[in-house]
């Protein structure tokens, strides 16, 4: 998909964005099924414009997040993939494709999403390209069907391209902060951890000893007892931050999250050292929870 980009603070985009950005548009396409060539003109700008952009156009004073304008007007129950004779009426020979519509987005929104969710700004901003690209293909979400089928669309869309949900610099630095919190006069071994729950909340955790060393308990279980008797059960990554070399959950805690979260992204970091590994693989053929399983005949 050709991806008229213009943006009006160019020093905020990120180089490495723009392929991403690109091949998130390529995979909207793919998702939708059009074959023939697309384009499409983006806007990156800041609240106010998009504030201005929406009062005029669509008479709604306020800023939001994405908006998007598309050139065909879809007849009920048609979008793109069906309805491939009226997006030819729109080839743009200046393009050499046709022509989809125009989206904007407000880095503003970028930014503040970005943190509530404990997305990356990366992810944030492939997310919202993709749900204008969506409504330029004929989607909407203003009834609950049709919703939940643009929802799929987008979440196929994002899954095939490589884009980490989260930002994992963000869940390293909370893993890192808890860590000055670690009560470890017996080992001397500081741990920290930062565990993203699915609703965007981070909660972290230090390891605590005890004089009777049984009573130990590991910064990622901490952290994860934190979260669950706060009522989260779902998790998405957990960073662990340790001082000395990278530390790897230990068995107990590798079962404690498995109960939770088998998809969990485990990330260590050690200074300026990082690496990561799927929960899956750190606890190969983990024994799951199975709550209405166990126990029965
Ligand atoms: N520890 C953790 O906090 N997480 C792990 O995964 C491994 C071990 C802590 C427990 C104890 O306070 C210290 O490290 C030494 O075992």
């Amino acid at each position: 998909m050709i991806l008229d980009l213009e943006c009006r603070n160019p020093a905020e985009l990120r180089e490495d964005w723009l392929p991403l950005l690109h091949t998130a548009a390529d995979a909207a396409q793919k998702t939708e099924g059009v074959a023939i060539p697309l384009a499409v003109h983006v806007l990156i700008t800041d609240d106010e414009e998009i504030h201005r952009v929406n009062r005029e156009q669509r008479k709604i004073d306020r800023a939001t997040d994405v908006l998007s304008f598309p050139a065909v007007a879809y007849p009920p129950s048609r979008h793109a993939a069906n309805a491939q004779e009226l997006l030819e009426q729109e080839y743009d020979p200046d393009y050499g494709a046709a022509y989809l519509g125009d989206i904007v987005i407000s880095m503003d929104h970028v930014r503040a999403q970005a943190q509530e969710y404990g997305h990356s700004l990366e992810r944030e901003l492939c997310y919202l390209l993709v749900h204008g690209l969506f409504h330029l293909f004929g989607y909407d979400h203003m009834e609950e069907n049709d919703k939940r089928l643009m929802r799929e669309m987008e979440e196929k869309t994002l899954s095939d391209i490589k884009v980490e949900p989260y930002d994992r610099n963000e869940l390293i630095a909370r893993a890192k902060a808890a860590m000055e919190y670690s009560y470890s006069p017996y080992s001397h071994y500081r741990v920290g951890a930062c565990l993203l729950g699915k609703s965007g909340k981070m909660y972290t955790g230090c390891n605590i000893e005890n004089a009777a060393y049984g009573a130990v308990n590991c910064a990622e279980r901490t952290a994860l007892f934190k979260a669950v008797s706060e009522g989260e059960r779902e998790f998405t990554a957990i960073a662990v931050a340790t001082e000395k070399f990278l530390g790897w959950p230990c068995g107990i805690c590798r079962q404690a999250l498995y109960e939770f979260a088998p998809d969990l992204m485990v990330i260590v970091a050690c200074k300026d050292e990082v690496d990561s590994m799927p929960l899956k693989e750190l606890l190969p053929h983990g024994f799951g929870a199975a709550p209405d399983k166990l126990g029965k005949e």
